[in-house]
């Protein structure tokens, strides 16, 4: 057995001591290690992990701190079938979530955590969701099996000894148990990535625990992420009035010096980090445009004492789509991530480097893909084959990213003035256009569509509602969150402007109408233009959109026609488009609040 250095529990709270002992005797793993977050003690992990095959340490050169992680094929993505919101009351959980009954689910989940742990250490992993002490932050701890989940949670949240110092007596805790669920009989030897084909993610909201088990991947696994900051922290933030939310937030500063903040929702793998980490084109950048990153994945939102909503960032690192990432699309990520990072399911480089689709126009001629076979262009060619997973990814510190926002950190936040709603729809949804008020903007949130990305497992491309950007991740009934959307109003002396934006629609030979990206920097704009009162725009049945001149185009070629093409309202689509509505509304008719029939009726009769 290896020496424990960390046997010793970091903290003095009994209930939190007792708690860890209990899941021991459950999960009967050779030792416990308490993490105490040192670099020291990261690095020594990260040591191990390439002594066991989990790592493959990259050129130190080109790549320095940068590890590269190959998953299990079967597990490389959020489950969403396996995932399940276990509250007293089905009805609670509402009509988009698993559920299963929950002293049925627990007897389930502690014959499967029995001896689960077997051969492996128990990390003790304490960790801060939003900046330490910030009165809007909230305390976890995570009991795991997986030196990965340790040391990408090192990345993606504060934690350690400083977190530990901060439970209190009285502090409240959300306990969150993990398992890769591969124990390991004696002289069994382990394999690079540990898991189960049985996987169960699983949420209790009423007593704020997390029980995950047979995934190391991503939202399945770090557990402060979406099982936390989003499913746990929603039904939170509905008993005490926030918002917990699937957004980026960032900051513009116009050439005044003036900055605006605003918070924008899109589904996994729908452009957030890329929209958080924008660069303006450059005669906006040399008229002094910039934007600022607060945050790429999710934001905390609270009615501040001024009336108005203020985020936080709950996370501190980024947990990045890579293929698309390269210096042309997003070189604000390419700096992130240079150092320092945590590559999963991506291609290594005969120079002990990193690639995926997107990062360089010309591929590399030979790399080992993400599944550790040779490939080639060629390969790719004959048989199809990506180097890197369609969802891979890169944990970056966020601390790294050259854009970070000097305010990512207030401990109370920055104050929005424009929430912004979109998906990934190659039809019907134009550019950009701005609901008349919050009622049709909870509405327009409430009834948005994407395609279905690679970010979770099952059918690519399908469009489905997604409500918010939440459908995967809200703890409880979707019909009581919209109700809360709608409530939330009456906190307020001065709602954010709410808009809709598509960067993803598509010609008849299905290619994207808009350049994206940095480009999207033109419709950033006219919403900060917007949302501060000076900028003009056309009433349309679906709401405000700006006339081709109210945009400004300085720097790209794009003409009117091309422009009305993107904005084109097509009433046919928007027939079939308000009848999904309708399918998501009888989905959840006992819990809809009546603004969103009447909107809905409205919207019919504006049609
Ligand atoms: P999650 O981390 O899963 O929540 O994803 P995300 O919403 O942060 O998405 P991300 O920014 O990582 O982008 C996902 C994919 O969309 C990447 O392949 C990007 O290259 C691509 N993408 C992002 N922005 C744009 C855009 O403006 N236009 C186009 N065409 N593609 C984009
Ligand atoms: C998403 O799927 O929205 C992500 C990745 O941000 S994960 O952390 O796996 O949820
Ligand atoms: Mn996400």
């Amino acid at each position: 057995m290896k020496k424990n250095l960390n046997a010793e529990p970091l903290s003095k709270n009994n209930h939190l001591r007792q708690w860890v002992d209990k899941m021991a005797e459950l999960c009967q793993p050779d030792q416990i290690h308490w993490v105490d977050g040192t670099q020291a003690e990261y690095d020594r992990f990260c040591n191990e992990m390439v002594a066991a095959g989990t790592f493959i340490r990259l050129d130190e050169k080109k790549w320095p701190g940068c590890f590269l992680a190959r998953s299990d094929a079967s597990d490389v993505a959020r489950v969403e079938d396996r995932t399940f919101i276990c509250s007293l009351a089905k009805e609670a959980a509402g009509p988009t979530n698993n559920w299963v009954n929950p002293a049925e689910m627990k007897r389930k989940l502690r014959g499967l955590f029995q001896g689960c742990m077997k051969g492996r250490t128990m990390y003790v992993l304490a960790f801060s969701m939003g900046p330490l002490g910030s009165p809007m932050s909230q305390i976890g701890v995570q009991l795991t099996d997986s030196p990965y989940v340790v040391v990408n949670m090192r990345i993606m949240a504060r934690i350690g000894k400083k977190v530990f110092d901060l439970i209190g007596e009285d502090t409240h805790i959300v306990p969150c148990l993990h398992s890769v669920g591969a124990p390991l009989e004696k002289g069994q030897r382990d394999v690079p990535w540990p898991c189960n084909q049985e996987k169960y993610i699983v949420h209790f909201p009423e007593t704020r625990e997390i029980w995950s088990y047979g995934s190391g991947y991503g939202g399945n696994a770090l557990l402060g992420k979406k099982c936390f900051a989003l499913r746990i922290a929603s039904t939170m933030a509905r008993d005490e009035g926030w918002l917990a939310e699937h957004m980026l937030i960032l900051g513009v500063e116009n050439p005044e010096g003036e900055k605006t903040y605003v918070a924008a929702a899109f589904p996994s793998a729908c452009g957030k980090t890329n929209f958080a980490m924008l660069i303006p084109p450059k005669p906006f950048a040399e008229k002094g445009w910039k934007v600022w990153t607060v945050g790429d994945d999710i934001a905390w939102i609270k009615p501040g004492a001024d009336g108005r909503l203020h985020a936080i960032n709950p996370e501190a690192g980024f947990f990045g789509v890579a293929p698309g990432t390269g210096n042309k699309t997003n070189p604000i990520a390419m700096a992130t991530l240079a150092k320092n990072t945590i590559f999963t399911n991506v291609a290594l480089t005969p120079d002990g480097g990193v690639w995926w689709e997107g990062m360089t126009d010309t591929p590399p001629a030979k790399a080992i893909d993400w599944q550790g076979n040779e490939w080639t262009p060629q390969i790719a060619k004959d048989k199809g084959v990506k180097a890197a997973h369609a969802n891979s990814r890169f944990t970056a510190p966020a601390s790294q990213c050259p854009t970070i926002d000097p305010d990512w950190e207030k401990p109370e936040g920055v104050p929005l003035s424009a929430i912004i709603f979109g998906g990934r729809r190659a039809t019907t949804m134009p550019l950009v256009y701005q609901a008349f008020n919050w009622s049709t903007g909870v509405y327009m949130g409430a009834t948005m569509g994407s395609e279905m990305t690679a970010a979770a497992a099952g059918t690519l491309g399908k469009v489905r509602r997604d409500p918010m950007a939440m459908l995967p991740f809200c703890g409880y009934h979707m019909g009581d969150y919209f109700r809360h959307w709608i409530a939330m109003q009456r906190k307020l002396t001065e709602t954010p402007r709410v808009f809709h934006v598509n960067w993803f629609r598509k010609d008849a030979a299905g290619k994207f109408l808009w350049p994206g990206f940095g480009e999207n920097m033109r419709v950033l704009k006219w919403i900060i233009d917007r949302a501060r009162g000076r900028a003009v725009a056309k009433e349309t049945p679906i709401g405000w959109t700006p006339h081709y001149e109210d945009m400004d185009w300085k720097g790209l070629d794009f003409s009117k026609e091309q422009f009305e093409e993107l904005q084109h309202f097509d009433r046919a689509a928007w027939r079939k488009e308000i009848l999904d509505h309708e399918d998501l509304f009888l989905d959840l008719h006992s819990h809809l609040p009546k603004e969103m029939i009447y909107e809905r009726e409205l919207l019919i009769c504006r049609m």
